[in-house]
């Protein structure tokens, strides 16, 4: 079975202070991570659709969904502390409930709203040909390291950098294997779920992310992503 989870665990600190965490503010007429969800509903290949919130925004969150998607079968189930626990739970619920060794998991960012139907259908057939796949995107400005915030340790060479997007998709029975295979300090500075595949030294396909598939982070992008919704 193939699955979509959608991530929507987050409190959205960088938003500064809104009255909700920036994934359910409105983007244009909907929420924003209704509009996210649009997207991997269109795509007859998912057999389930799951959305991860915390536990004080699940009934909110069944709300939204019986208002503007009231006939979809939309599953809502707690999320994590990290993002990496999130994902975490999406695994755990999928393996108690449908157990397959077939199983993938598409996972993406409820703050990417405009994710297209290419990439979705590419993180699919990536998952299915490499056991796992990142989303990404050339880096256009110069990326630099700095231990210390105060002086520049590295410049590296832009030709081998890129930006991290979601989705990022997965087999699931690999993704498990890997993730029972990390020791706690492993797990508690796993920031991106592709990690648990690097460190393992396990290839990870890349799957061509796209500029318009921005994630909503500060208050500045979701003035972009309204600028993006009315074009
Ligand atoms: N996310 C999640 N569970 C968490 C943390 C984040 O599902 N424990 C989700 C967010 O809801 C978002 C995506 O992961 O859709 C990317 O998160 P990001 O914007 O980086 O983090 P937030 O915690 O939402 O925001 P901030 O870092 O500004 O606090």
């Amino acid at each position: 079975m193939i699955f979509a989870t959608i991530l929507a665990g987050g409190s959205g600190s960088r938003m500064g202070s809104t009255e909700k965490p920036k994934q359910f503010l409105l983007l244009g007429e909907k929420p924003v991570l209704i509009h996210t969800i649009e997207k991997f509903v269109l795509n007859d290949k998912f057999d389930d659709i799951i959305l991860l919130t915390p536990k004080e925004w699940i009934n909110h969150t069944k709300d939204l969904i019986n208002k503007y998607l009231p006939n979809e079968s939309i599953k809502v189930i707690e999320s994590g502390n990290l993002r990496i626990d999130t994902v975490k739970n999406a695994m755990d619920y999928i393996n108690e409930n449908y157990p397959d060794d077939d199983n993938i998991i598409v996972t993406h960012d409820a703050v990417r709203p405009f994710v297209s139907h290419r990439i979705i259908e590419e993180n699919i057939e990536a998952a299915k040909n490499h056991d796992a796949c990142n989303t990404i995107i050339p880096a256009t400005d110069t990326i630099v390291r700095s231990k210390d915030s105060e002086f520049v340790d590295e410049i590296p060479n832009r030709d081998e950098l890129y930006q991290g997007q979601t989705p990022q998709s997965f087999k699931l029975t690999k993704l498990q294997e890997l993730y029972d295979k990390l020791d706690d300090n492993q797990k508690e500075n796993l920031t991106d779920a592709c990690k648990i595949f690097t460190i393992n030294n396990e290839p990870v396909a890349i799957v061509k992310g796209d500029i318009s598939n921005i994630k909503i982070t500060y208050p500045f992008d979701l003035k972009v992503a309204n600028f993006i919704l009315k074009e």
